[in-house]
């Protein structure tokens, strides 16, 4: 803050112990903070408050004057100044945001203006806490007592057999169960929406009512069943959590402001799509080369909500999207699999979920083409060459013939958009797609993981070199089930083990050419896969689960080392680092993962806990590392996202910090991405691209809310956000 700043200076330090020795007033004005400098695209100015200089709170500069949702926002440093800049001409409301303080009012503004502004304090703690990231207030539902496990059922404690411990529970509450698909915590949860029509009726009848609501509403039906217990289970505890929040009980913490390195960063948010249709993930780049695509559209992936996908064009400020095609036309819609159950507050009956293309994951090449995981066929309809009498060298060893009917989430294969041709091309895959990465390899081979579990367990690849000299799907692809060396003689045979732990995450280790992915599977796995010399017929896995304290895991990555980095549920970054292991990594017992807990090393992240526990109570869902250091924190930087904090967890110097959007709130991170768009300009050249993932766009803060953090008139749409970090919280 400002005050030790100034006693720095010696002679101020004299002047003031006279003061105080002589009983004299205090001064009146603040001792001047340096001016600040700004150039004809900024807005700076200094913010102050009851005490003098506001440090470490937003100031956000926001207008309706461009093609999509617009609004930029930075941190003060210690003298309460700020500069926001670059913004595009428009003419901007600008104010004040931060912990301690309720907004203060919109200051209508245009660039190259010194505006200075007045903090307003919360009247009240009540007030303060309406500005509190979801976390601060979904930490305090009362979570199942540890003496409630293992569960031994209806007619013993109560407690689900299938909750073994409280860590598994609370993996299904935060991350792998409900925080899976939104925050929990934010003002749509922790309040019901007027239009939900529950006047009158008990809090556990509303909780049931507003659990069925919209498409989810088959999904969160069958969650909240799996947790049902004796004493009501976690219905009742959401309905007490509310009723406490509805008399007045406020978050038993309070967030701290950002601080240090926090406070050099520049958060812009754009919109995409429509409030009804949620996006997945983006894709800005080619992650190896991360200056293709310079300045270039942003691509979407819309997952279950819709076949039009988004594109941002982030130079021009302009939302269009993509109507992508499926290659068969009886591939069915995920509105079979989500109907609406009951009415949403938002959309009523309306099926607002219905794609054929299901599209989960973009990446890209280093041409620019976007490959998606999307449905092109009915998964009814496999190819020829996925049976064995193909002569198929990986259906040979393992084929893939099954036929389900309906619409299966998983059942995807991959479409491919070349910008420059404007033409869509079809890769008919054997095995179900999910997540990708590309190899840094002379086929440019793209691994693919599927989600699926059991004998559908495996990892996929297309040498897409070959598959873009011959357009030969079937010759270009290949998959492998995921065998364990467990007889230990470092090769694969019939009496090895098959791992029925799928990849959820995949990603590639320049490092070896390893391949390693994540299985989300209580509490949590890595799994390395050696490709060998034939995949189909060579390829080994090793698995590792995460020891306590860690549990609750999903997306990951790895770094340039071969280092695997994941961000879980206990509230941690964790890496795994195979060249720390010890002993044997085959054998007996190595396919249950237990081995090499040396490897695993835990940094905890912010963020208040649950009563009697110690980490965050987050939900994080994906990890990504900054291998090319587009940050500015360094190559290899892990970032977690931090899905119930509105925020990106950082790993730097072993610690974590918090980069936080704290306007609008309701920002959940699913798809990051990091561009270079010109190498020379410095941190003004490059930054870090972040899809706002909720299946509940609706849920975050609209541009008219009528109170913080509150869906309004105007429902939001999709965040896109763009992260910089400066040298200083002053660079322009
Ligand atoms: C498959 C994704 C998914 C999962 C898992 C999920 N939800 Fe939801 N949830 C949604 C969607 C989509 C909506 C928005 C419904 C609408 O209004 O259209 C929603 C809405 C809500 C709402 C707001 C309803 C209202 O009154 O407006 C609450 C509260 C909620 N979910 C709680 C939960 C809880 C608790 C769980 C775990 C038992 C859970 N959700 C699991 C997708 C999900």
């Amino acid at each position: 803050m400002a005050t030790p700043r100034v006693l720095h200076s010696g002679a101020t330090l004299i002047a003031l112990t006279l003061l105080l020795l002589t009983g004299a007033p205090r001064p009146q004005a603040q001792p001047a903070a340096p001016a600040v400098p700004i150039d004809a695209g900024d807005i700076g100015g200094v913010v102050t408050g009851k005490h003098g200089p506001e440090a470490g709170v937003w100031v956000i500069a926001e207008t309706t004057e461009l093609g999509t949702r617009f609004a930029k926002m930075v941190v003060t440093d210690d003298h309460g100044r700020y500069v926001i800049p670059d913004l595009p001409a428009a003419t901007y409301r600008v104010w004040v945001r931060g912990y301690g303080l309720v907004d203060s009012p919109r200051v209508t503004t245009a660039r190259g203006r010194i505006v200075n502004l007045t903090a307003v304090p919360a009247p009240s703690a009540k007030e303060a806490a309406e500005y509190y990231p979801a976390i601060y207030w979904f930490s305090m539902l009362k979570i199942p007592d540890r003496s409630l496990f293992p569960g031994t059922g209806p007619d013993g404690n109560g407690m689900p057999a299938a909750y073994k411990t409280q860590e598994q529970w609370l993996n299904a509450v935060q991350l792998n169960g409900c925080g899976n698909c939104h925050q929990l915590g934010d003002k749509a949860t922790r309040e019901f929406p007027a239009t939900l029509e529950v006047a009158g009726r008990s809090s556990v009848d509303a909780w049931t009512r507003r659990l069925q609501s919209g498409p989810g509403g088959s999904s969160m039906v069958r969650f909240i069943g799996l947790m049902n217990t004796n004493d009501g289970g976690h219905l009742r505890r959401l309905a007490e959590w509310t009723d406490r929040i509805r008399a007045g009980e406020l978050p038993a913490s309070v967030p701290p402001r950002p601080n240090g390195v926090e406070r050099n960063l520049v958060v812009t948010v754009y919109d995409w799509h429509s409030p009804k249709y949620y996006i997945h993930d983006l894709i800005v780049t080619d992650r190896r080369h991360p200056g293709v695509n310079a300045f270039g559209p942003i691509y979407g992936a819309a997952e279950l909500s819709t076949d039009d996908l988004p594109i941002l064009d982030p130079v021009k400020i302009i939302k269009t999207t993509m109507r992508v095609p499926i290659r068969d036309q009886d591939a069915p819609s995920s509105a079979l699999a989500n109907p609406v159950v009951a009415p949403s507050p938002y959309f009523g009956r309306e099926q607002v979920w219905d794609s054929r293309v299901n599209a989960h994951n973009p990446m890209m090449d280093r041409e620019g083409r976007v490959y998606y995981t999307a449905q092109i066929r009915s998964p009814k309809t496999p190819p020829a060459y996925c049976a064995a009498d193909s002569g198929h060298p990986s259906a040979k060893v393992y084929p893939l013939t099954r036929t389900p009917d309906g619409f299966v989430q998983n059942s995807r294969q991959v479409t491919v958009y070349d910008p420059k041709s404007k033409q869509f091309t079809f890769i008919d895959t054997c095995f179900g797609t999910h997540h990708l990465n590309f190899a840094e390899d002379a086929d440019d081979t793209l691994w693919l993981s599927n989600n699926l579990q059991n004998e559908l367990a495996l990892v996929g690849w297309i040498n897409t070199k070959k598959f873009w000299q011959t357009r030969d799907a079937g010759a270009s692809q290949g998959w492998s089930p995921l065998i364990v060396d467990t007889n230990g003689n470092g090769k694969r045979d019939a009496d090895d083990t098959r791992l029925g732990l799928g990849l959820y995450g995949i990603a590639y280790s320049p490092a070896d050419g390893a391949v390693w992915g994540s299985n989300i599977g209580h509490p949590g796995y890595v799994i390395r896969v050696q490709p060998g010399v034939n995949p189909s017929e060579t390829a080994l896995a090793e698995v590792y689960k995460v020891p306590p304290p860690g549990y609750g895991m999903r997306g990951f990555d790895v770094d340039r080392h071969g280092v695997a980095w994941v961000t879980l549920a206990s509230g941690h970054i964790a890496s795994f680092d195979r060249r720390r292991c010890t002993g044997r990594l085959n054998g007996p017992g190595a396919a249950e993962g237990n081995l090499c807990p040396e490897g695993w090393t835990f940094y905890p992240i912010q963020g208040p806990a649950f009563a009697g526990r110690d980490g965050a109570a987050e939900g994080p869902y994906y990890t990504w590392v900054d291998q090319h250091d587009i940050l500015g924190l360094g190559a290899n930087t892990p970032i977690g996202t931090g899905n119930f904090s509105d925020s990106l967890h950082v790993l730097t110097y072993g610690k974590v910090i918090q980069l936080r959007v704290p306007y609008p709130m309701g920002f959940f991170a699913k798809g990051v991405d990091g561009r270079i768009d010109d190498p020379k300009a410095g941190w003004k050249g490059r930054g870090l691209w972040v899809t706002s993932g909720n299946r509940t766009p609706m849920h975050i803060e609209s541009i008219d809310a009528p109170s913080p953090g509150a869906p309004g008139k105007t429902l939001s749409s999709p965040l896109v956000v763009h992260f910089q970090l400066r040298p200083d919280p002053l660079a322009h």
